[in-house]
């Protein structure tokens, strides 16, 4: 499958979550794309079976303004769309942790619950997101394909 992999970061932690995520589905043999939200052109998504939308969460819960604009740019709600995000428990405990992806993951309807990384992946989180991935592969190959 083709999976393209949006995602917005400041620090390089949301980064990190998706080269971690790609290596594990480029070991599985799929293709994989990279975005940088807001720092490159938007992709057409059609090229795509999957797409994987990565954010960290910013000012009290908050989806970043580049998502937002990434958001409106696609134009459409793509079907098979998995949401990651990284997040800080001290920004406001559990209840605002990673908040804009499950906000995201609410608005996409994803067929999954969004993976919820403490800052960086690496390390004791790695599993998390092997699993999780691993769960993405079974579900985008069994969803409808993007095109509109
Ligand atoms: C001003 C500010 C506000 C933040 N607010 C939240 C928040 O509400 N919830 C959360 O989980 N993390 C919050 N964070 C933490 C970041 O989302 C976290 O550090 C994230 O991993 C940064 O991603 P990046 O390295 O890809 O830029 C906040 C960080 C900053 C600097």
């Amino acid at each position: 499958m083709r999976f393209l992999i949006a995602y917005a970061t400041y620090s390089g932690n949301t980064k990190e979550a998706a080269e971690l995520i790609a290596d594990f589905l480029e070991k599985a043999g799929h293709a994989v794309g990279f975005h940088w939200i807001g720092a490159e052109r938007t992709p057409d998504i059609a090229h795509f079976d999957a797409l994987i939308l990565g954010s960290f969460t910013w000012a009290e819960g908050s989806v970043p303004e580049e998502v937002k604009d990434f958001i409106l740019d696609v134009g459409y709600k793509p079907p098979n769309t998995f949401i990651f995000g990284t997040g800080d428990t001290q920004f406001g405990g559990d209840a605002l942790f990673c908040r804009a992806a499950v906000k995201l993951a609410r608005f996409y309807e994803s067929p999954l619950p969004p993976l919820k990384i403490e800052q960086s992946p690496r390390g004791g989180q790695e599993e998390a997101v092997r699993a999780w991935t691993s769960r993405v592969e079974e579900r985008a190959g069994a969803g409808i394909r993007m095109s509109n």
